[in-house]
């Protein structure tokens, strides 16, 4: 009997068929939002899983699905999956790194000029049949992108990623905060200066969010954070929700603490602050960081080849390229 593995959401059919090849696969190819209890369901029997941010990956679940062995997540952020939970069950965690590096950082630059810019409001104004009609002074003026300070907090692969747009396409001065400074090499190919987070927060004419979404990153951004921020800055989210607060960021929105906002991802999403909706100054869009055609392909066949390697099939069989927990789990088992 060929092992069982479930794909939870609709995917490229030429890439999961190259799962076909060596499991039985169950699919989810009307793309249905499953519940908990429905996606518990649909586990059983299977020992790995191609899951993307939409699930949660917790301990309750793997309780309910002893025999499941791999956990291959869609996407370089897994904060959907208890890693620890499935170490301490001998599950193995994999996510998709670098594969999504370039384009992610496309998307949060971009929404970080749509923000500076106004485009949202903008296209929103003149779909109203609308067109300027005051002065050149007030309508629709935005911030400077080329030769402003981009901040950048958190400052990984895709954090360096932005700071070479900034600098190198846009004259940008870059400075960033991370807990850890870059190695000199990585900084100077970035063109951006460590400071602390105070200094980051009030020098930064547009700030963009980077990091990994861990109870220490819940509410990085809260009030206080915001209240340093200059009245013309813009802040930019491409990360996870739950690093900002929203009730306070709607709040600096409406007061003038800070210009405008770019989110690409929400504190409950897919469910949205509906105070958002309502304000001018910001710039929404669905968690679309690493859509693009070429780069959900290439997402979709890492996890694939994560998922053969892992269930001990293929030519990399026990050895998944991207492992999250693989050393620590080899570290239980010598
Ligand atoms: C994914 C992401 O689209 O990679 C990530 O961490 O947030 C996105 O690229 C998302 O995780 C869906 O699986």
């Amino acid at each position: 009997m060929r092992p069982a593995v479930l794909v939870t959401r609709a995917t490229f059919p030429d890439i999961a068929d190259r799962l076909r090849e060596h499991f039985d696969v169950s699919d989810n190819t009307a793309d249905t939002v499953w519940s908990p209890t429905e996606l518990i369901a649909h586990l059983q029997g299977k020992l790995g899983v191609m899951s993307t941010g939409s699930e949660r990956i917790d301990a309750n679940l793997l309780d309910a699905c002893p025999q499941l062995k791999a956990v291959c997540n869609v996407g370089v952020g897994y904060n959907n999956v208890d890693v620890a939970a499935c170490t301490a069950r001998g599950v193995l965690v994999t996510n998709t790194p670098d594969v999504l590096t370039e384009t992610t950082a496309d998307l949060g630059f971009a929404l970080m000029m749509a923000t500076a810019r106004r485009l949202s409001e903008s296209e929103r104004f003149l779909r109203r049949g609308e067109w300027i009609k005051t002065g050149i002074h007030n309508q629709l003026v935005g911030g400077d992108v080329h030769g402003a300070t981009l901040g950048i907090l958190g400052m990984g692969r895709i954090g360096q990623a932005i700071a070479r747009r900034g600098a190198l396409g846009f004259g940008m001065r870059v400075i960033y905060h991370n807990r850890s400074q870059l190695a000199p090499t990585l900084e100077a190919e970035s063109r951006a200066r460590w400071v602390d987070k105070a200094t980051l927060l009030s020098e930064s004419d547009h700030l963009v969010l980077v990091l990994p979404y861990s109870p220490a990153s819940h509410h990085a951004i809260g009030a206080t954070d915001l209240a340093q921020m200059k009245p013309t800055a813009t802040l930019t989210n491409i990360a996870r929700g739950g690093i900002v607060d929203d009730a306070a960021l709607t709040a600096a929105l409406r007061a003038g603490t800070i210009a405008a906002a770019g989110l690409d991802v929400y504190e409950n999403e897919p469910k949205l602050n509906p105070a958002l909706l309502e304000l001018p100054n910001v710039v929404l869009t669905p968690h679309i960081g690493s859509a693009s055609v070429h780069t959900r392909r290439a997402m979709a066949a890492l996890t694939v080849d994560n998922l053969i390697a892992a269930l001990g099939k293929g030519p990399k069989a026990g050895r998944p390229p991207t492992p999250v927990n693989l050393e620590v789990l080899r570290g239980q088992t010598t």
